[in-house]
This record gives C-alpha cells, structure tokens and sequence, in this order.
C-alpha cells in the first residue's frame, strides 16, 4: 500500500508539466522546505497580493526559496543554508524565472538574453524585473540572498533578477557588504549550519520607472535574519539587521524580537515567528 502510495507520488511528479520552481506553497516542494529552519515558514508576507512562491531551481537543483511580488518586482525574501564559499568569480548571466512569463515553461532559471532569444515577440517582464529595468537607473542589482553565501554552482544561481532588488551602490558596495561578510566570519566559527532569511521592505511610491511605467520597487529597507545550529541541530546563535536603502549607508544590528516588532509596524496581521521556536534552545 505504502509502496504503491509512493510509485503515484512518483509517476505525479514526472506527469506533471508544472513541476518546477513557481509552487502554490512552499511546502509543496519538500526541496524547497529545507532551507527553512526546521521547514518552519514564516507567516509574515504569505498573504501579500501577488506573490508567488519560487524554489529557485539551477542545473536540475533546488538552491533556495524565494517569495516574490510580481507588482514590485521584487522579492519580499529569499531563505537559504548558508554554504562556506570555495571562491569563484561573479556568474556572468542574469537568469530569469521562465514560469513567471508562462506556467508551462521550463523550472529552471534562464539566462534572459536567451529567454528572449528563444521566445521572439514574447515580453518577459509582466510578472518580474528585467536587467534593462536596471541599465541607467542609478541602482545597484543589488543580491538578497549573496553569491558570497554559497559554493558553485549555488553561487551562480543567486544571480536570478528574482534575487535581486536596486540597491543603493553605496550601501549595497560598503555597509550591507560589509555586514554580510561579518555574519559569514560569525558562520564560519560558529555553526554547523545557519539558516538565513534576507529580504526587502517595499516603499509607498518609489519605483524605477521606464517609459513612464512603474516598474521595479525601490526598497525602503534591506533586512536579514540569521538562525544557526550546532552539530546536533541545537540553535546557538541569531541575529538580524535592517539598512536604510539609502546612501546613509548603516546597517543596524537587531535580535530576532526586536525584527519581529520592526516587520510589525508593516503588517496588519501577526508577524508570528520568524523562525521556529524564536531559534532558541
Ligand atoms: C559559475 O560561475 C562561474 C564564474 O562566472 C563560472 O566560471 C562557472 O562556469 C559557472 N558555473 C556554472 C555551473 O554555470
Ligand atoms: C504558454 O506556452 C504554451 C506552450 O508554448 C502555449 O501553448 C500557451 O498558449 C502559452 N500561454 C500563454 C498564456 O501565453
């Protein structure tokens, strides 16, 4: 019974033309759910108009989650494992999410100039950002979650435009690097493994605008938020951190009740955990 229970899931998940990245929820894609901590997802953002869940999917692999407005064109977060980097230079392409554009298209994020190579008179930017949103704009394609977070091949696949939201080039290229490499060094000597969510709060009304179009929000505030664990899966440290998108150019450091009551103030509903048992032992 087991058995033949197993062999439909099986045969389901090859018939269905629609497996890949864009899933109703996270927890429809078991390869998406671990990179939450214990597959704890957060409940803030889930009820948002127009967002799409994104398992971020790169040579047949699964490299993290993405929950992602299409009216901002931004994503509200990325959760990733954070993976020690073994080097390697900046992924050459941008990638964009192909069932974004139409729901029977490939899982696998896409290098865009060959997206629209392949797909003449088809326009890929209704539902997402594109790398011409960027061109001119004043901002940085600044990451969510950072190639310097990952070995290749998870390295290259934070290059999807999904990933990434306009920076502010002095605060993307000094502080907010600089906090990212400081939480890598605290990784580094400290966990077996840490869970990391990053995100964006959208503001009211600024927007990267092309031919009198509003196309990508500019984000009022990054944010991440880190929950690691010991060998045994035993949580040791968090933490988390907010910037001004601004060329004020601070970051500043936060624990994880102070971020929830930071997410508050935007929420009309309970921001609730951000990770399960508030990462504590
Ligand atoms: C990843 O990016 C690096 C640096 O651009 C590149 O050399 C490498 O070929 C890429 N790997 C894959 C698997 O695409
Ligand atoms: C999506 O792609 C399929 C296959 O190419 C095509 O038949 C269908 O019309 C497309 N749907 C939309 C909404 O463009």
């Amino acid at each position: 019974m087991q058995i033949l229970f197993i062999l439909c899931v099986l045969i389901g998940t090859f018939l269905d033309p629609t497996e890949g990245e864009v899933v109703e929820h996270f927890w429809d894609s078991p390869e998406c759910m671990k990179f939450f901590y214990k597959q704890k997802v957060p409940d803030f953002g889930a009820t948002l108009p127009d967002v799409v869940h994104l398992c971020q999917r790169f040579l047949n692999t699964y490299h993290f989650a993405t929950l992602y407005s299409t009216y901002h064109r931004t994503a509200v977060y990325s959760a990733y494992v954070f993976e020690p980097s073994t080097g390697g230079g900046r992924e050459k392409n941008w990638f964009l999410e192909p069932q974004l554009v139409n729901h029977t298209w490939s899982g696998e994020m896409t290098d865009g100039y060959w997206l629209s190579k392949d797909n003449p008179g088809i326009y890929l930017g209704e539902k997402q950002a594109l790398d011409e949103d960027y061109k001119n704009s004043g901002f940085d394609r600044g990451h969510l979650n950072p190639n310097g977070h990952h070995a290749v091949p998870g390295r290259n696949s934070t290059f999807t435009l999904t990933n990434i939201v306009p920076k502010n080039p002095k605060l993307n290229q000094n502080a907010w690097r600089l906090h990212e490499s400081k939480i890598t060094d605290l990784f580094n000597a400290n966990c077996h493994q840490a869970y990391v969510l990053v995100g964006a709060v959208p503001s009211s009304n600024n927007w990267i605008i092309k031919n009198n179009v509003q196309r990508v929000n500019i984000p009022e505030y990054i944010w991440n938020a880190y929950c690691c664990v010991d060998q045994n899966g035993r949580p040791i440290l968090s933490g988390a951190a907010t910037a001004l998108n601004t060329e004020l150019n601070v970051v500043e450091e936060h624990n994880l009740d102070e971020m929830v009551d930071f997410f508050q103030q935007y929420s009309d509903t309970p921001v609730g955990e951000l990770f399960s048992g508030r990462c504590k032992a």
